[in-house]
């Protein structure tokens, strides 16, 4: 098995999801692991000299460079057979430099494309854990409509043909020593089970 794991935290060896998402994959006998963290060494944003590259049509030596780091990133994903994120929570969304890696994987024709019954994504067969850290809550209370960060990635996934998703949330972590000491176990316990699954991820 092919593991990616693409790490995003801003906190290095702090992080809880990084932390949590490396736990996880050494759980796993026999995967092979390979991990992109764009928290500690950033994918840059799409500008007017690159975005053309990124999207397939370079020109430009700059066009051409972004091309060649975007199909290292596609080629990555495309040899995972799961993927796992380690997603913080930033400003009620997912981080900057992560949706810089879905900005430079998301490409027309390759990840996607359109057809006349609608939008396909062309990675089918592959499977994503989501390890979401976030200093509040927001999947019960008041809180719920803040979320920005889950369905946002459910659908880059998706949009890619990655359906099959598990979201394993990291709530309350500013909430307290106790409450982030809770919830860090809850989401260790979920992962063991997960890898103890075999990775039969739960819908
Ligand atoms: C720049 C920044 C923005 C944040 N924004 C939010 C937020 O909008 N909502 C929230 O619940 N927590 C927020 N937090 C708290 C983080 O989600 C929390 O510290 C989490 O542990 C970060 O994950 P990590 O430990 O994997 O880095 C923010 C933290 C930082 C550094």
């Amino acid at each position: 098995m092919n593991i990616l794991v693409v790490n995003s935290s801003a906190q290095g060896e702090a992080s809880v999801s990084t932390g949590l998402a490396r736990a996880f994959v050494e759980q796993i006998a026999g995967a092979r692991v390979v991990i992109r963290d764009v928290g500690s060494e950033p994918i840059p944003h799409l500008v007017a000299g690159t975005l053309s590259g990124v999207r397939g049509v370079a020109d430009s030596a700059e066009e051409y460079r972004a091309q060649a780091l975007s199909d290292g990133l596609i080629a990555e994903l495309q040899d995972a057979d799961v993927i796992v994120i380690g997603a913080p929570m930033y400003n009620f969304g997912i981080a900057s430099t992560l949706k810089a890696w879905f900005d430079h994987v998301l490409r027309p024709r390759v990840t996607f494309r359109y057809t006349e019954a609608g939008p396909e994504g062309l990675l089918k067969g592959k499977r994503a854990v989501v390890i979401e850290s976030r200093g509040g809550v927001y999947s019960s209370g008041p809180a719920v409509s803040q979320d920005g960060q889950e369905q946002h990635l459910r659908s880059m996934l998706g949009f890619m043909g990655i359906e099959q998703v598990t979201f394993v949330r990291v709530e309350g972590l500013g909430m307290g020593p106790e409450a982030a000491a809770q919830a860090i176990e809850a989401a260790r316990q979920e992962l063991r089970d997960l890898a103890g699954r075999g990775l039969a991820l739960a819908a």
